[in-house]
């Protein structure tokens, strides 16, 4: 497998000007959220429709993942799909991201650059995309299959996507978030995988990155109660060998050190007063499973 080289990328994409632009638009510095993490019924309905216009946007794009296809073109479906459904696309110009969406192939681990590197069977490309909308985000991320995919593949992509529904069914009011990690890092450690330590879940609502962090791996200190109406992300990232990192010298791309592939899935929720909610919910209402892009059901998407 070769590994992945950065190619030209094409010109920032523009938004129509009736779409609100989140407050960190053009703005270097990090968020600074100094609210609560619980939010109230009307942020978290607002979220549902946030959520699942990230969800679809990532169906749409997704079916359009083959062999020969440049991450540019999905990034150009992905905005298109978002400014249509009058959402920001929330990466664009977010710390200065040239994109509207990252798309991170085989041992990127996260933040990879739309560019004009053509899809080579075989590989794998995690779609993350990041909604804001009515003052609210929704972000979620996949990882789907161009072409013929090996075995060891599909297995880490199958691995990944059930740790975090393991992850995201063990939330309930009363418990720390370090039960999260533990699920995820015990599931992964099975099939001996690694768990990325540098990248997080986060804290998501009217902040993109609000400053709670959510671990993948254990973390006993992390102990923050899960509360009713907390929303944050879970997204973790599993590596076929080392979940050690490094970065391009773009400033964004994360690859694994040793070029092993990494997988990763990703939904925003909310805690419940008996467990949680999913509001990256396409509008089939049936969640997404990332893995072989035929697969995908466009037809309830309007
Ligand atoms: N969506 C990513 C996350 O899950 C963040 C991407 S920020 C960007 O937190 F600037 F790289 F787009
Ligand atoms: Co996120
Ligand atoms: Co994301």
């Amino acid at each position: 497998m070769t590994a992945v080289k950065p190619y030209p990328q094409t010109a920032m994409r523009d938004v129509p000007g009736s779409i609100v632009r989140p407050p960190y638009v053009g703005v270097m510095e990090s968020e600074v959220y100094t609210g609560s993490d619980v939010q109230d019924p009307e942020i978290i309905e607002k979220m549902r429709i946030a959520g699942r216009i990230a969800a679809d946007a990532i169906l749409v794009t997704a079916k359009e993942i083959a062999p020969g296809v440049t991450t540019d073109h999905l990034d150009a479906v992905a905005h298109e799909f978002m400014c249509d459904h009058h959402a920001w696309p929330a990466c664009l110009d977010y710390r200065g991201f040239p994109k509207s969406i990252c798309t991170s192939v085989n041992e990127v681990i996260c933040h990879g650059i739309p560019d004009q590197r053509p899809l080579e069977d075989g590989e794998i490309v995690k779609l993350d995309v990041t909604t804001y909308i009515d003052g609210v985000h929704g972000d979620n991320c996949a990882t789907y299959f161009v072409g013929d995919v090996d075995k060891d593949a599909r297995k880490l992509t199958e691995v990944t996507r059930d740790s975090m529904y393991r992850g995201i069914k063990v939330c309930k009011p009363g418990r720390p978030v370090s039960v999260i990690g533990r699920v995820i890092e015990k599931y992964a450690k099975r099939f001996r995988y690694g768990v990325v330590r540098e990248y997080t879940g986060h804290g998501c609502h009217t902040a993109f990155h609000s400053g709670l962090v959510i671990l993948h791996y254990d973390e006993p200190r992390l102990n923050t109660i899960m509360q009713p109406g907390m929303t944050f992300t879970v997204e973790p990232m599993l590596t076929l060998g080392s979940a050690r990192t490094e970065q391009w010298d773009d400033g964004w791309t994360v690859v694994t050190r040793d070029r092993s592939r990494c997988a990763q899935f990703e939904q925003t929720l909310v805690v419940t007063e008996t467990g949680t909610e999913i509001l990256t919910v396409p509008s089939s209402g049936k969640l997404i499973q990332g893995g072989d892009p035929s697969l995908i059901d466009l037809s309830s998407i309007h």
